[in-house]
């Protein structure tokens, strides 16, 4: 005879609970190098297939949209061969992963002041775009060259240019000029790398985004590591500043007879 149906639910918590959106700051390529003896450039090169990897890794969970932090707008303070370096890595990682995941399903944005990279690198990501805006199994944005405070201001010179006036300017308004205006905010935000702070990563759209830290390096980031940030996020409390509904006492619930 077949076992009885079990009487709770057989929906793991925290796949009912999955982020649609996660951010990460992608930190300690660096330090996985030098632990190694490493130059830091190898760092980031294992960066990238870790990104990869964790690109994978959430299409698969069903996560529809990964951004990540790849060059803040004050990496270029780094010593000109470790920039020139992670420029590099951009030609490499798209000459190396484009194809394999435009053909997984992975459409590809890319967020942060184009202006100021080289024409070679800006033409790689545009490249990176055109192939794979059909896709829609998850949404990766990279941001290169962004900032959270760039972001905001560069939000605020396209509404006035538009001619909005102040009255018009609201935050969902504001929010459609944003460089992240295709995606939902996210819902988490993971930092590897051991530092506890944000780092002038989305500073408008993470204002309700959950908060994880790892002591990961990133390089080392794996299926694991982002499941332990899953299941740290399934179990939040998420209020956006309002309160939790009062539970009902099941006795009250009963009908009086
Ligand atoms: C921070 O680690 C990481 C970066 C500044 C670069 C992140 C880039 C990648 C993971 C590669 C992805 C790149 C492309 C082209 C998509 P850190 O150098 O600050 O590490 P540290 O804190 O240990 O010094």
């Amino acid at each position: 005879m077949a076992d009885a149906a079990p009487a709770f639910s057989v929906v793991r918590p925290e796949a009912a609970r999955l982020p649609r959106h996660v951010a990460i700051v992608m930190d300690g390529n660096g330090r996985w190098a030098n632990k190694r003896f490493m130059p830091r450039f190898v760092g980031h090169k294992q960066g990238v297939d870790a990104l990869v990897r964790t690109v994978r890794a959430c299409a698969d969970r069903g996560i529809g949209y990964l951004t990540v932090f790849a060059f803040s707008s004050e990496n270029w303070k780094r010593p000109e061969e470790e920039v020139s370096g992670l420029m590099s890595l951009v030609l490499v990682a798209v000459s190396k992963y484009l194809t394999k995941l435009a053909n997984e399903g992975v459409r590809i944005r890319i967020v942060g002041d184009r202006s100021a990279v080289a024409d070679k690198v800006r033409a790689a990501w545009d490249e990176a775009e055109a192939r794979t805006a059909h896709n829609s199994r998850i949404t990766l944005s990279v941001a290169f060259n962004y900032g959270g405070r760039w972001d905001v201001v560069q939000a605020c010179r396209q509404a006035i240019a538009d001619g909005l006036t102040p009255k018009d300017l609201t935050e969902d308004r504001l929010g459609s000029y944003m460089a992240l205006a295709h995606a939902p905010d996210p819902d988490l935000f993971i930092r590897t790398g051991g530092e506890v702070r944000i780092s002038n990563f989305l500073l408008w759209q993470a204002a309700y985004s959950e908060l994880h830290f790892t002591d990961c390096l990133w390089p080392d980031f794996d299926e694991a590591e982002l499941d332990r940030a899953l299941a740290s996020y399934a179990a939040r409390d998420r209020r956006f500043g309002g309160v939790k509904p009062a539970v009902r006492p099941a006795a009250a619930a009963q009908p009086v007879a």
